[in-house]
């Protein structure tokens, strides 16, 4: 059997994982910084999150693009979004508007200027929330991604970390060699950084 988990058990898991999620986070923030970073965003982008989660992505997309910017943030688990919108109304954003829905079935009606994916493999791996993705960007739009991929066959416990954090995480693991590749089918141009060892990678490139 194909090891990874079920949707509703994905959505049970971001049930239970909610409270705790920031916490189990902060060792991979280096990584989500170097993924906004390679947005290259300006003041008065529009920016989609994709998978927002409980908006830890917010403060630092925010910082690029100003009051003037939007940020979208399509989330499927209302516990991880009723944190991200907790942390919308702390900070008194105005330009957050937050989508409760797969992104396979959200509808924005702008077009926006960059997509972000931190940590979203299922969602990468469905053709049909790619397409949605897609036509809400604008055409040249950036789009930039991170998350877990395999090392080399030699790299042994980095593998067995990405098998130990996948299989309890992730709908589909099958897709960890190369979990860009739907993102470049989808029409992106992609520029990818997996390091020496692998583990985790960093993909960033526009819309053709
Ligand atoms: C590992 S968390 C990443 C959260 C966030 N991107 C971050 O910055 O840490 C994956 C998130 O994607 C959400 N997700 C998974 N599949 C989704 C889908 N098809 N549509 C919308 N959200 C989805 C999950 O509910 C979860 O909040």
């Amino acid at each position: 059997m194909r090891p990874g988990i079920q949707r509703h058990q994905a959505l049970a898991q971001y049930r239970r994982r909610a409270p705790v999620y920031d916490l189990e986070l902060l060792a991979f923030e280096p990584w989500r910084h170097a993924c906004v970073q390679r947005l290259a965003l300006r003041p008065g982008d529009a920016v989609l999150d994709l998978g927002c989660g409980t908006g830890l992505s917010f403060d630092l997309l925010q910082r690029r693009i100003g009051p003037a910017g939007r940020i979208v943030g399509i989330e499927q688990s209302a516990e991880m979004l009723a944190r991200a919108r907790h942390r919308v109304q702390a900070e008194g954003w105005r330009n957050v508007e937050l989508i409760h829905a797969p992104v396979e079935e959200a509808a924005w009606a702008g077009r926006a200027d960059a997509a972000l994916f931190v940590f979203t493999h299922d969602i990468l791996q469905q053709p049909s929330a790619l397409r949605r993705v897609i036509g809400m960007l604008r055409q040249g739009a950036r789009v930039a991604s991170v998350g877990l991929t395999w090392g080399p066959p030699w790299a042994l416990p980095v593998n067995a970390f990405v098998w130990a954090a996948a299989s309890h995480s992730l709908l589909q693991i099958d897709a960890l060699d190369r979990p860009w590749q739907r993102l470049a089918d989808a029409g992106v141009d992609l520029d990818i950084d997996c390091g020496p060892l692998g583990g985790i990678y960093l993909a960033h490139g526009r819309v053709a």
